[in-house]
């Protein structure tokens, strides 16, 4: 095989403009086949529409897209057989039970999965006669999900598929994830939830107004940062930021709503400096915590901004 046919998707130089909006301002992929890549970033990042040019539902200005190997302007027909996607809303037929609307999209493929496996798959099975219109929102999600896999396809998109879920939802959905895996087919997803990316993702490509900031595997990302500790600490009067990022081992400070945050290589070593200093300021300490670096802390040393606050803020 060339690499050519390992890839299962290439993006070269991507932009989607809406207007004065840049919503995907120059984005590269490369994406092989068998791999679950998440796109993470906060809302308006331009995920979506990253994702829906992938899909075919959307055209780029400009910029080179194939998916296993084709093209939408010439073999749209092709790949409509071959990739699945699920929406973040997919309308469903009310009237329909459950096993009625999976067979139905069973019958628009090829080859399609059995019906039985499908509503097995996504732990429906209780609930195959159930009317579409009855069910819970994270049981008609996972219909949706069973629906987009309907063609077995080699390639499956799933846009913030866990947001909104219920716990039980969100599990299997994780669990159809790694089933998929586990059979050489590639994944798509996109979210913000940081947890979810470091689980399911072999690799990740975090996207900011409309770029891309980072991308590697979760583990190679987080260690990017060249801390092995955050030191979280709030004291009154809170100490200058200037006097803790010269001490051993620091190598970054921040301060977020009175909260300075430090990432440290060896926290022996910059534990007993930061309280000195602290102590040295007549400081009162209010608060001390530390923890493994995550995937936000890199997103705010790249941004400065919080991966999580600027999705709650933009959701609010
Ligand atoms: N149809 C559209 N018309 C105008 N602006 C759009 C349209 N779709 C998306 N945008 C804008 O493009 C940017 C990226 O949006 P989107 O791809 O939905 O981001 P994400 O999925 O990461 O939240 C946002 O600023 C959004 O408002
Ligand atoms: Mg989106």
């Amino acid at each position: 095989m060339t690499h050519q046919d390992e890839l299962a998707i290439e993006v070269k130089g991507l932009v989607k403009r809406f207007g004065d909006v840049t919503a995907v301002d120059g984005i590269d992929l490369d994406i092989r086949r068998g791999e679950c890549v998440g796109l993470l970033g906060p809302n308006g990042a331009g995920k979506t529409t990253t994702v829906e040019i992938l899909e075919g539902l959307q055209t780029a200005t400009s910029g080179e897209v194939r998916l296993l190997g084709l093209r939408w302007e010439t073999d749209a027909p092709v790949l409509r057989e071959r990739i699945g996607m699920t929406l973040q809303e997919t309308r469903l037929v009310d009237q329909l039970t459950v096993e009625e609307m999976v067979r139905l999209f069973t019958s628009f493929y090829p080859r399609p999965l059995e019906v039985e496996a499908l509503i097995g798959l996504v732990q429906l099975g209780e609930k195959r006669h159930a009317r579409v219109g009855k069910l819970s929102g994270g049981q008609k999600q996972r219909l949706a999900l069973a629906l987009g896999l309907a063609g077995d396809p080699d390639v499956l998109f799933l846009d913030e598929p866990t947001t909104g879920l219920d716990p039980q939802s969100r599990r299997a959905l994780w669990d159809v994830v790694a089933q998929l895996k586990a059979r050489g087919r590639t994944v798509v997803l996109t979210t913000h939830y940081m947890d979810e990316a470091e689980v399911l993702c072999d690799r990740l490509v975090i996207i900011d107004r409309g770029r891309v900031i980072a991308r590697g595997t979760p583990r190679d990302i987080i260690t990017s940062l060249g801390a092995e500790q955050v030191i979280e600490l709030e004291a009154e009067p809170s100490p200058d930021l200037e006097r803790l990022r010269p001490l051993p081992s620091v190598v970054a400070a921040q301060r977020h709503a009175g909260r300075i945050t430090l990432r440290v290589r060896e926290l022996h070593l910059a534990l007993p400096e930061v309280l000195r200093e602290v102590a040295a300021g007549g400081g009162q300490l209010l608060h001390l915590s530390t923890r493994r670096p995550t995937l936000d802390d890199v997103f705010i040393d790249m941004t400065g901004r919080s991966l999580r606050e600027s999705a709650e803020e933009k959701a609010a």
